[in-house]
């Protein structure tokens, strides 16, 4: 496998990083996950956009300009031998150089960002999981307040996916203060009567790529839908609730904390806009 690192492609197993990288010290770093169908990234100028704007928020210079990097990621797409990939594209602060202290929490001088990229195989939700629903816990949103910047920092991402890997179910859904913010690794959206709700992108939630395509979606083919703060009764008492991500698609969850979310089965609307979405994909492959 074919990976990029501070400006070559070279195999994984020689792909070497200092372990004095504030990746590595601090998760002093930002990424993104851009999923590949038939290699051609999705989506590719949202992400980059994104990862701009995760840069800003640790004001870190962007080592490439949008050009750049769609060189390198679709250099890199193509070296894969599979056709449907995730890329993952991760910038760190990288190592202090010099008579720098080798760890120290402040930004080094003159260190040159560290640049990785590799891909995997991008293995989305059969029709018989599409089918079935997945289940989810829920729990306290205990992250920072820095939720919109895509860090690489993801200890409190890591612990909270667990509790539902533990659960035997597919995500955690979160809750900030009595209001629905995300999962651990995902959006959520809530269908009430027959309505779309997300909660607004703030500072709280990462406004995923997937996020901004299936309201996109809603809003080209008449799907009543509100973007508002969401509170855990509604969570609750949802007719439908689904994960949305990159690598995830649409998913409907079927049950939370054990009890089952409306009729216990994926919902219509869940169903409509994954078929949406499959359409819109192949759409904007062919185009
Ligand atoms: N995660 N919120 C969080 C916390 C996420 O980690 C993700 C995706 C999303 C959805 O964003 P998008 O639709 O752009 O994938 C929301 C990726 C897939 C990951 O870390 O693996």
């Amino acid at each position: 496998m074919s990976v990029y690192l501070n400006g070559r492609f070279l195999p994984l197993a020689e792909a070497k990083v200092s372990v004095l990288d504030r990746g590595f010290l601090f998760g002093d770093g930002v990424y993104e996950m851009v999923p590949v169908y038939s290699k051609r990234p999705f989506r590719l100028k949202e992400h980059l956009r994104r990862l701009q704007a995760s840069l800003d928020g640790i004001r870190l210079a962007n080592p490439h300009n949008e050009a750049e990097w769609r060189d390198l990621v679709v250099k890199l797409i193509a070296q894969q031998d599979f056709a449907d990939q995730s890329v993952c594209v991760q910038v760190t602060r990288g190592t202090p150089s010099g008579a720098q202290p080798l760890r120290d929490h402040p930004f080094p001088r003159n260190a040159a960002p560290t640049v990785f990229m590799f891909a995997q195989p991008l293995v989305t939700a059969s029709a018989a999981q599409k089918a079935a629903g997945v289940c989810a816990v829920s729990a306290v949103d205990n992250r920072w307040q820095r939720c919109d910047i895509k860090a690489i920092s993801l200890l409190a991402n890591v612990l909270l996916r667990q509790q539902s890997v533990d659960a035997a179910c597919a995500e955690t859904v979160m809750l900030r203060n009595g209001f629905l913010t995300e999962g651990a690794a995902s959006n959520i959206f809530v269908v009430n009567d027959g309505v779309l709700m997300a909660p607004p992108p703030s500072n709280l939630i990462l406004t995923g790529i997937t996020y901004d395509v299936v309201l996109e979606l809603a809003a080209a083919h008449g799907i009543p839908h509100e973007v508002r703060p969401i509170s855990e009764v509604e969570v609750r008492g949802a007719d439908e609730l689904w994960m949305t991500s990159s690598t995830r698609e649409i998913l409907a969850i079927v049950k939370l904390d054990g009890a089952p979310v409306g009729a216990g089965v994926p919902g219509p609307l869940a169903s409509r806009m994954d078929g949406l979405y499959q359409t819109f994909k192949q759409q904007v492959m062919r185009a």
